[in-house]
């Protein structure tokens, strides 16, 4: 079994990735925990919990975390993702609140619970994260694997020219991370926008019965209004549950390399964006390495998401 911690901002595919991570007999979500990002914080956590329920994993505990980066002020995304972070879907009211703890803490208690063996999924801007860190220093080595969907390293950014959405909403807090010396995948736009769900795709999602095929299909037609506007066709982005996928189903990825990352954050053009150091001997007091994916088995990803809305 894995033991997994999800950090977030619910968020279209946000909730296709806690579909997935929930149709998981073998996943554990031990805690998740919303973050500011594609809404505000309160709608995230709300989002979260009615996910929750709506996929299966009713007693998650869901911790709210930061309303605002560390440093500059917020940006929402309403346009992308709707007003209320679901492209405007009402789902049932939850039965119940979030806990007390913040996301940060509930993320350091958890790995603190079983060193070694806590996942992290964090497909969010960072803040959560960097304020963990903050708080336990020693989270890199009690945290297993750490999988970021963020950033776009060798192609063009979505939020600005060279800048990816959860790196840009806190670029104080990614480099924080990306420089901790985690266990680190990630899960790029240089991945994720070449890994998308298909016209036939979201066709045949229409076609499985069920709630949670009909709600998630619901939220699909919002974001995939959007992404008409990027591809040119019908098809979306799925970000974040190709992160999930990436810690899940490792034997997915196909292609990667592994390079220091760090993050701008004074160029005037390019704050947010992340910078490889693709040099083959990268400067002796370099940060550990990431793995940046840059392949995966597309067909077998696209079926898996399916299968978990089923
Ligand atoms: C990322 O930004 C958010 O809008 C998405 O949920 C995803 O995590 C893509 O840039
Ligand atoms: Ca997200």
């Amino acid at each position: 079994t894995m033991r997994v911690f999800v950090d977030c901002d619910p968020g279209i595919d946000d909730a296709v990735a806690l579909a997935y991570l929930a149709a998981r007999p073998d996943v554990e979500i031990a805690g998740v925990g919303a973050v500011f990002g594609n809404s505000g914080v309160d709608a995230t956590a709300d989002n979260a919990l009615r996910l929750l329920e709506l996929y299966g994993r009713p007693d998650v505990p869901v911790a709210v975390g930061a309303a605002r980066p560390l440093v500059q002020p917020p940006r929402l995304a309403p346009h992308v993702h709707g007003g209320n972070g679901l492209g405007g879907v009402e789902l049932p009211a939850p039965s119940r609140e979030p806990v007390a703890e913040s996301a940060a803490e509930l993320l350091v208690r958890l790995a603190r619970q079983s060193p070694g063996e806590l996942d992290v999924l964090a497909v969010g801007p960072l803040t959560n994260l960097a304020i963990a860190l903050g708080l336990e220093p020693n989270l890199p080595s009690l945290v297993r694997k750490l999988v970021v969907m963020g950033g776009a390293v060798q192609v063009p950014g979505n939020v600005s020219s060279h800048a990816e959405a959860n790196i840009a909403n806190d670029p104080e807090a990614a480099e924080a991370v990306l420089g901790a010396g985690f266990d680190l995948d990630l899960v790029a736009l240089d991945i994720t926008m070449r890994t998308v769900a298909t016209t036939a795709w979201l066709d045949e999602l229409k076609t499985v019965p069920g709630e949670r095929a009909r709600r998630t299909s619901q939220f699909l037609d919002f974001y995939a209004d959007f992404y008409t506007g990027i591809f040119g066709s019908r098809q979306c982005a799925m970000h974040d549950p190709l992160a999930a996928a990436v810690l899940l189903d490792a034997h997915l990825v196909t292609a990667s390399f592994d390079a220091p990352v760090r993050v701008e954050l004074s160029g005037g053009l390019t704050r947010g964006m992340t910078v490889a150091d693709l040099r083959p001997r990268p400067g002796q007091d370099e940060r550990r390495p990431v793995r940046v994916v840059t392949g995966v088995a597309e067909e077998e990803f696209l079926t898996r998401m399916l299968d978990a809305l089923r």
